[in-house]
């Protein structure tokens, strides 16, 4: 039995934010330190201490956001550490975070000059936890405002002179935990006390994000929303908040045994993927939870936390939360985005933890060498960038969509999204099958179809990684096993792999 994908090319439905797109850098482990962040005098070629190779890669990406400085971290950094001479900055212990000294050598300055060199939206997060409302409230002044103001002239003072553009302000972390262990309602209280002193300066205009509850806390959500929303408020029309968030990440087994990145058998994979698949259940029902105090999706659903988290590699400090990344994690990555894509009218942010070195990273540097390569995870990033800000396209999957049965429940092995933008349209594959190659009929209909190609991201084992020395094990191919058909296309997916297919229409 076949499979067909039907597609109309001309009945374009929601824009995919490239905001979907987002990422994640906290201090953490090696993603701010020897991650991003080298200092001046480093042998590896830097820009201010900032890594040229990293922006090099990562500028591939087109990362439209990156959300800084946590994560739990967020709760505990108090901003003004972290300006002025750097080595006159105090010291703090990043509790959270392998118990480290943080040197605060990276600070608001650094971060926006990171954001400046990578082209991308700085998310900023703000303590709601351990901070305060006038702290926070001056950290939005010192960033944003002009003219003069006390926050402007410090700002001043360490050598910028004009504000920096900040669309996207967090307010806390994880409340319900590492942010305050807070109820939902002693969390909305405070969360509308701090956006309401979380200012828009200037031509500013802050999109303030409340932070959500965990996995299918969907009571969290209706408490948010009940508290933080001023629908048809005439003077308030954009409502204290614009958006909440929630975050879910994907393992293979239990919190405290999560299994290992590159130990795991066809079992642990099966389970992961129906984790992963569970994302799109968790964004309908925080949606649904939405739709009934907003049906018109004024307030958007950001998920500022996703991806997979595995034990951490042998030998390396467990609060650094270092792993690897294989063609698995790359394909927990295709099918979340699948994901995203389906439900873009509500979900208008998502970012993956974490960009280096961390969980689910895009890049991975080794701390004696330097050397850098890049995961299967970013390949997939790469090969979705026609997706950002173009509009979705529905896929219907009629015929055989094979399952497979995890743990009494079926998990379907094909997943599929594709978008259009002006003439061109970009159809995302993913076979789940550990074992069987799948064929699927593109049934294109509505526009026709002048040009088409491939790529194909797999490998011989869903175990197979980059490495220093092997750094191109996974990457994305040119994928010739596409043939015209009767319907439009014809394409043959390899066992677990990720396939584009790009069309040119007429
Ligand atoms: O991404 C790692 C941590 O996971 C974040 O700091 C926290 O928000 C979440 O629990």
């Amino acid at each position: 039995m076949s499979t067909t994908a039907i597609i109309n090319l001309d009945l374009p439905g929601s824009t995919i934010s490239r905001h979907l797109y987002g990422h994640f850098a906290e201090h953490l482990g090696r993603c701010i330190y020897g991650g991003f962040w080298v200092g001046e005098d480093s042998d590896i070629p830097n820009e201010g201490g900032i890594r040229s190779d990293v922006v090099e890669a990562l500028r591939q990406l087109q990362i439209p956001n990156l959300r800084w400085p946590g994560g739990c971290f967020a709760d505990e950094y108090h901003w003004r550490d972290g300006i002025g001479p750097r080595a006159e900055r105090p010291r703090m212990v990043n509790s959270h975070w392998g118990d480290i000294v943080e040197n605060n050598h990276f600070g608001t300055h650094e971060f926006m000059a990171l954001c400046e060199l990578l082209g991308t939206d700085p998310y900023v997060n703000g303590n709601v936890g351990s901070g305060t409302v006038r702290e926070m409230s001056e950290w939005v002044e010192y960033l944003t405002r002009d003219g003069q103001s006390p926050m402007a002239s410090l700002r001043r003072e360490n050598g910028r002179d004009k504000p920096w553009r900040v669309p996207f302000w967090g307010i806390g972390n994880e409340a319900w935990g590492c942010g305050g262990n807070m109820s939902a309602q002693a969390y909305a209280d405070l969360a509308r006390q701090y956006a309401t002193f979380c200012r828009d300066h200037g031509d500013n205009r802050l999109y303030r994000i409340a932070a959500g509850g965990s996995d299918d806390d969907y009571a969290w959500t209706r408490t948010l929303m009940e508290a933080i929303s001023c629908f048809g408020c005439a003077e308030e029309p954009r409502g204290i908040f614009q958006a909440l968030s929630f975050h879910y990440y994907t393992i293979a087994g239990t919190w405290e045994d999560k299994g290992g990145a590159l130990e795991f058998d066809i079992d642990d994979y099966y389970r992961t993927m129906a984790r992963a698949r569970r994302v799109e259940e968790l964004i309908q029902r925080h949606g649904a939870v939405m739709d009934v105090h907003d049906p018109e999706k004024k307030v958007g659903l950001v998920l500022d936390e996703w991806g997979t988290w595995w034990d951490v590699e042998p030998g390396t400090n467990p609060g650094f939360l270092y792993q690897q990344n294989t063609l698995r994690d790359a394909l927990v990555a295709s099918v979340h985005f699948d994901a995203f894509h389906r439900h873009a009218d509500r979900l208008v942010m998502a970012n993956i933890a974490q960009t280096v070195n961390v969980l689910q990273a895009m890049i991975l540097t080794d701390p004696d060498t330097g050397a850098l390569v890049t995961t299967p995870t970013y390949h997939v990033f790469a090969m979705n960038t026609p997706h950002h800000d173009s509009q979705e396209l529905s896929v219907h999957l009629v015929g055989d969509t094979f399952s497979q049965n995890v743990d009494g429940t079926d998990l379907d092995l094909l997943s599929a999204s594709a978008s259009t933008r002006d003439d061109s349209a970009l159809i995302s594959l993913t076979n789940l099958d550990a074992e069987r190659e799948r064929t699927v009929v593109l049934d294109l209909r509505g526009r026709e179809v002048a040009g088409h190609r491939a790529r194909v991201l797999t490998a011989p084992t869903l175990q197979t990684h980059n490495t220093p020395t092997a750094p191109e094990a996974v990457v994305p191919r040119t994928h010739d096993a596409l043939r015209p058909h009767h319907r439009g296309l014809e394409v043959d997916l390899p066992a677990h792999s990720y396939v584009t297919v790009s069309l040119d229409l007429g």
